[in-house]
């Protein structure tokens, strides 16, 4: 069973996304760590249910990006992780993870790469007045919302409401993280 990693900060949709395909069959893999930076997000709490191994931590408790890191890699080589998924994980990933792990992470990102890089992209896009939404799937680089684009898909949107065009996006995230998990496996 092929091993991949989930990084998160928040809500944790897509991580339980990909953890139910995974129970289901519709991934052959297995999520063997949820790695998360906010130790109040509501990710813990649906890998607690999932009962998938967390490690959960507070950048302010290291001296910096590379000490956590370095952590981070080592377990992930300690478990033979393959696939690191960021879905939602709101940092920009430094030298330690990248120099081992460069081609083997992907992140997830509400728009049409490369417009609205960074956060508040759907805020951001509905500000701009967009009609034509979507959702990218790419490589990650040291770059914020970079690196060569794998899959994306595109949705029109004529209203003026951020939370419509979030819930709109997130049905098609959950469908197209799992779609590309497996080809990219
Ligand atoms: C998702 O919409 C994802 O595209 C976005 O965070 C959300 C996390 O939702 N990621 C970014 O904005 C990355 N720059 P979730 O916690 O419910 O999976």
């Amino acid at each position: 069973m092929k091993k991949i990693a989930v990084f998160a900060s928040g809500n944790g949709s897509n991580f339980e996304a990909i953890a139910q395909a995974c129970a289901d069959g519709r991934l052959e893999a297995e999520v063997a760590l949820m790695v998360c930076d906010k130790p109040g997000a509501y990710v813990n709490e649906r890998a607690e249910r999932l009962g998938i191994p967390a490690f959960t931590f507070n950048p302010k408790d290291y001296s910096g990006k590379s000490e956590y890191e370095k952590i981070i890699a080592d377990k992930l080589d300690s478990i033979g992780v393959e696939l690191v998924c960021l879905a939602g994980y709101m940092r920009i990933v430094g030298d330690e993870l990248l120099s081992r792990y460069q081609g083997r992470i992907i992140n997830i990102h509400p728009s049409l790469l490369p417009a609205f890089q960074g956060a508040q992209a759907v805020e951001r896009a509905v500000e701009y007045g967009v009609k034509v939404y979507g959702i990218t799937i790419h490589w990650v680089d040291q770059t914020l919302d970079g690196g060569k684009i794998i899959a994306q898909e595109a949705f029109r949107y004529d209203g003026h409401d951020p939370e419509e065009v979030h819930a709109l996006g997130q049905v098609i995230e959950h469908r197209l993280y799992v779609d590309t998990i497996r080809q990219l496996l």
